[in-house]
């Protein structure tokens, strides 16, 4: 959840935006005047300021000018009805992320958010990949015993010494991109970067620039010329995470990068060549997404050419006494506790468990355990494995409670005027799916903080679909206000 301030001294725009960002999880916090702007500004963290030019007092532009002065990283987008390119002009000379003509539209408004709320995140900067690939040894390896891991470590060897794209697949948690990683260490490509860009993380609108780079002047808010992810990965390995939730008009460019091994910045003719390796990884089931026509077929059986599963923790029970041991060791030495081992019985427990959140969720356990635990030996008792908790179950009697209501009321209602036009999409029916769907994701933003990419996996809905969701149903959906605290 990020903190917002409107500064705008029309009630209304106010208000319009106070529902749109509660709508998309955040916190508006709102001011009529420069003055008030300033005091959110001391009190609050701000993430992003949309700021109104003409406001009685201080007017926008001169309260633009002493936000950067005093914060100038915030992004501050400038909203005018008298949006003359003067002002707008003005505006990006001031240091404004961007501009806004009103009448506002909702879209722009919400891609421009998007954008200014953007950050990379911080194991994906050049850098940190670049200090992490240079030193094998240092960063987590793979392991495992099974012999499923061992068909993966034979594949792995064999793809070390060519430029082969490799599809990485398997659910949440499995060791994909620790799979990229060691591909990468035992390359020829070692001494280079190894960048992850995750496609579900960034904004639509921006993909292709992170990619590709842009020129300077190639879009509005382009002022100086970028360098993409293909062009800073110099020589070493691109991991393009979540490949599944790229749109499909970037899937095209990549295809046409991957099979022409050249690429241009946007707003330029003037091809690069590709020098890298790509790997892409996804939790989804990419021959269905083909199917679906969420994927193209082209770039799948490009990607699809090696392709590496990784099989869920519970269908390789051998590797988790090893992994266990692992991160036995490894949470008692960050903890500065002392370990021998796990209890053969405290084994047979979590050998027992099916691990949905597979290989990252036993890291977790594993360390909440040694947290708890006095050692020198993790005992069962030590161990707690999560069981169906009761409070969810009652949560689920609770909305099934709520939607039965919900439903007679429907019904009670159309009785009660007659008949109805079939073509209405106010019936009972609309309305109860309408409820229904409001439920589930008011549910899944609550349970991720607000975050649309995570509650659409939860969801396993679409992105897209998830925000049409969320824009045709979210009537309400943002009238309560407990439903995306703590982001
Ligand atoms: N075979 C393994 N050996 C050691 N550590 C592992 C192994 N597999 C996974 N891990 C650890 O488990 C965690 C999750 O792994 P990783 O991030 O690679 O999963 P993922 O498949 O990319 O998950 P997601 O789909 O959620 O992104 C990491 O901390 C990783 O170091
Ligand atoms: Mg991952």
């Amino acid at each position: 959840m990020s903190n917002i301030l409107v500064a705008d001294d029309e009630h209304a725009i106010c208000m319009a935006f106070s529902r749109m960002l509660r709508q998309a999880g955040h916190r508006p916090l709102l001011a009529a005047n420069a003055k008030q702007a300033m005091e959110h500004l001391h009190a609050d963290r701000v993430d992003a300021v949309f700021l109104d030019v003409r406001m009685p007092g201080m007017n926008g532009l001169d309260l633009l000018e002493r936000i950067r002065a005093d914060y100038p990283e915030l992004p501050v987008v400038v909203m005018t009805a008298y949006g003359t390119m003067d002002t707008a002009k003005r505006a990006l000379e001031l240091g404004a992320f961007d501009y806004l003509g009103k009448p506002l539209e909702l879209t722009r408004v919400r891609d421009l958010l998007q954008r200014a709320l953007y950050r990379p995140a911080p194991e994906t900067l050049p850098q940190a990949a670049l200090t992490d690939a240079a030193a094998p040894g240092s960063a987590a390896q793979l392991i495992g015993q099974s012999a499923a891991m061992q068909e993966v470590f034979k594949l792995m060897a064999l793809l070390a010494d060519n430029d082969l794209a490799v599809l990485v697949t398997g659910e949440s948690g499995v060791g994909k991109e620790l799979v990229a990683r060691d591909i990468h260490r035992y390359s020829g490509r070692r001494k280079a970067r190894f960048l992850a860009v995750n496609c579900a993380a960034i904004p639509e609108p921006l993909i292709e620039s992170e990619l590709f780079g842009h020129e300077r002047g190639a879009f509005t808010g382009a002022a100086e010329r970028r360098v993409g992810r293909f062009e800073a990965v110099a020589g070493g390995t691109l991991f393009l995470d979540e490949i599944g939730e790229l749109p499909l008009t970037l899937q095209g460019k990549l295809l046409r990068v991957l099979q022409e091994r050249q690429f241009e910045r946007v707003g330029s003719h003037q091809p690069l060549e590709l020098n890298a390796r790509v790997i892409a990884a996804t939790n989804r089931d990419l021959g269905t997404e083909v199917e679906q026509g969420r994927f193209r077929e082209d770039l799948f059986h490009r990607l699809n050419l090696v392709t590496l599963r990784i099989p869920p923790l519970r269908k390789r029970v051998d590797d988790i006494g090893l992994l266990s041991s692992h991160f036995l060791q490894q949470a008692a030495a960050e903890l500065g506790k002392r370990f021998i081992g796990i209890e053969p019985a405290a084994l047979d427990h979590l050998k027992s468990y099916a691990w949905p959140g597979n290989v990252r969720e036993l890291e977790h356990l594993i360390k909440r355990s040694v947290l708890g635990a006095r050692g020198p030996v993790l005992s069962v008792h030590d161990v707690e494995l999560p069981t169906a908790p009761g409070s969810e179950i009652a949560d689920g009697h609770r909305l099934l409670e709520r939607l039965g209501q919900a439903a007679r009321a429907a019904l009670r209602q159309a009785t009660q005027g007659g008949a109805i036009d079939a073509a209405d999409g106010n019936g009972p029916f609309h309305r109860l799916v309408t409820f229904v769907e409001q439920e589930l994701i008011t549910e899944a933003l609550h349970l991720t903080g607000g975050n649309q990419v995570s509650a659409s996996r939860l969801l396993a809905l679409h992105r897209t679909t998830l925000r049409k969701k969320m824009r045709t149903t979210g009537g309400d959906m943002g009238g309560d206000d407990e439903t995306h605290k703590n982001g």
